[in-house]
């Protein structure tokens, strides 16, 4: 979703700003925009479409002078994608340009205020408002106008503000959207997410809701709603500019695929110690768990999928009843929460709107949180009682993937710890998953070298028009992924069944060469899902199938087979899910598919 960049220090600032939405683009976007402050005056560029036209516009930021700016990429809530709805929006008499971040719930009130007061509306905007709005309250003290704005403005919003009466500075304050400030030597900076600032500094600070920020070159001022000045604690954030650039790959779906390995390895190692499995600062005892009465796990899109998993492993190893859902239905349907409920939301970003909304609907009503983040200090690693990190690095393309992969071995650890503390396994079982864990970077290795294969039958297989995933209890859960990767990034209908629903309506649509991705690495359940293939397989289905090495059920029915290495059955996802991100990603490479960045997705959805 939208956004923001903002800049003030010693540079030129609009080249700046240009790089730095380039490092947001990621978000998802359809239109693009700068403002830059020189000598009292507010120049703006900005323009529909990718940040390239803003680039051509602007000679790449050469022609808009200044050292003070804002920028923004705007992903369209209100009003369709055009030059004149693009931020930034300026004020009545061009004194104040804002860029804004979220939705403004009220904005239809505020606009007829004003235009009784006689501002006039250009675009079909919230953010046109909150300019007139500045310019309606500023009375000589733009942090005076800054916590006027906190008491008017409903809804969600990070916003960057300048104002030609304030050379050399620019303001900034967020409410339930992300915003960053970055703590640079002779420069500082905000912006919406941490890979804009790695250029210029690793020293963070997270903005908290309503703090209202002053930047210049060499100053951070932070204010809370009193006026009160806050001190302002940086966090040093231990990626560097590499982390987030290409590196020689093609697109950063496939870096982010190759580096699973990798991320796996961080996320475990750090929790094994000494044959035991230590959780960072999330202290539960047996006593705390034999207390929960149930587990809620609440997400959004991958990170859903991973609840899914989630539900039949914590269930299997706890013997809690699991119930996993969607955030947005979640916060909606007045669940049955107390205090002996554990919720666990999962979020890649930290900053998922309905997934705030609802790990906040769940703390009212008595639950304990536990949260399950990638991103440090984001608002629900902030916000929750217990932070699990996945440290997983910067993910940039929308489809998540090693993202949705270091999600999963959190989910495994926690599982295996809970069965730990409640005695469910015993330590011969715990030592044989823990060496299993160890290994398992080294068997995602493997299982990525068999790429060209998958490669291969992507170019034979992508010019279908509907493709079906089934699979059962874990293969289910993974299929539901698999599906959505499929779907996100080569624009191929796709729909998963658990294996013995499909013939319960949808089994209709099967016809001859209907390709069908069959999932039989759950071990228990293998047959099972081999009599589904089956079935598939008699109306036509052109079958292919992901199996575990050494299992010969699935060869005699598929048409092909894409072998993964066996692990034990909870851990088995992670090497499942593997074929299936790189088929949705060969798919789309053949079809020229925009893969960083599908259309109308955005990576971190923060409005609801
Ligand atoms: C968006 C992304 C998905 C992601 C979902 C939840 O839809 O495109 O890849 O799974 O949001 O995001 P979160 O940051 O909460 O995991």
């Amino acid at each position: 979703m939208c956004g923001i960049v903002g800049y003030a220090g010693g540079k030129e600032a609009a080249p700046v700003l240009l790089k730095g939405l380039e490092k947001l683009e990621y978000r998802g976007y359809d239109s693009a925009g700068i403002a830059v402050l020189n000598d009292g005056k507010i120049e703006i560029a900005k323009a529909a479409g990718k940040l390239q036209v803003l680039r051509d516009l602007t000679h790449e930021g050469q022609t808009v002078a200044g050292l003070v700016g804002i920028g923004h990429t705007r992903w369209a809530t209100h009003g369709e994608p055009s030059d004149v709805n693009s931020h930034p929006h300026i004020s009545k008499s061009g004194r104040f340009a804002v860029v804004h971040n979220g939705i403004i719930e009220n904005y239809q009130q505020l606009k007829a205020m004003l235009q009784k007061k006689g501002f006039t509306f250009l675009s079909q905007t919230d953010t046109e408002v909150i300019a007139h709005l500045v310019e309606f309250f500023y009375q000589g003290d733009m942090l005076d106008t800054m916590i006027r704005l906190t008491n008017e403005l409903e809804g969600s919003y990070a916003l960057g503000i300048i104002s030609a009466d304030e050379d050399g500075k620019f303001y900034a304050m967020r409410k339930d959207s992300p915003l960053v400030v970055g703590l640079g030597e002779g420069e500082n900076l905000v912006a919406s997410d941490v890979p804009s600032l790695l250029a210029h500094t690793q020293e963070v600070y997270y903005l908290n809701d309503r703090e209202v920020v002053v930047l210049s070159a060499d100053k951070v001022e932070i204010f809370d709603t009193n006026r009160e000045r806050l001190e302002v604690t940086a966090t040093h954030i231990d990626w560097d500019v590499t982390a987030a650039e290409k590196g020689g790959y093609e697109h950063f779906m496939f870096k982010e695929i190759m580096e699973q390995p990798q991320s796996l390895q961080k996320t475990i190692s750090p929790r094994l110690q000494d044959g035991r499995i230590v959780l960072d600062d999330f202290h539960i005892t047996a006593d705390m768990l034999r207390n929960v009465s149930k587990i809620y796990i609440v997400a959004c899109g991958s990170s859903y999928h991973v609840g899914v998993v989630g539900k039949y492993i914590l269930e299997q190893s706890t013997r809690i009843p699991v119930e996993v859902d969607i955030a947005s239905e979640f916060r909606y349907r007045d669940p049955i929460i107390d205090e002996r409920t554990l919720m666990i939301v999962i979020s890649q970003s930290g900053e998922t709107a309905d997934t705030i909304a609802a790990m906040r609907e769940g703390k009212k009503q008595g639950a304990r949180v536990l949260a399950i983040v990638n991103v440090l200090g984001s608002t629900i690693a902030r916000e929750a009682d217990d932070v699990l990190y996945t440290w997983a690095g910067p993910e940039i393309a929308v489809a998540t993937t090693k993202a949705y992969s270091t999600q999963l071995i959190v989910v495994d650890l926690l599982a295996l710890k809970f069965a730990e503390l409640l005695g469910r396994m015993d330590e011969a079982e715990l030592a044989e998953y823990y060496r299993a864990l160890q290994a398992l970077p080294q068997q995602l290795e493997q299982t990525l070298a068999d790429k060209e294969k998958i490669q291969y039958w992507a170019s034979q297989l992508y010019n279908k028009h509907s493709i079906f995933f089934i699979g059962r209890n874990l293969d289910y859960a993974v299929a539901l992924e698999g599906s959505l990767k499929l779907k996100e990034i080569s624009y191929i209908h796709s729909e998963a069944y658990a294996g013995g629903e499909l013939k319960h309506g949808t089994i209709s649509l099967i016809e001859d060469g209907t390709l069908v991705f069959t999932l039989a690495t759950y071990q228990p359940l293998v047959e099972k899902i081999r009599s589904n293939a089956e079935e598939v397989r008699a109306r036509g289905a052109y079958l292919v199938s992901v199996a575990v090495e050494g299992d010969e059920q699935m060869q005699e029915v598929s048409d092909v087979v894409f072998t993964v290495p066996r692990t034990l059955p909870l851990l088995q996802p992670s090497l499942t899910v593997i074929p299936l991100q790189l088929f949705a990603y060969y798919v789309a490479s053949q079809k020229g598919c925009s893969i960083d960045q599908p259309k109308n997705l955005a990576k971190s959805v923060t409005v609801e």
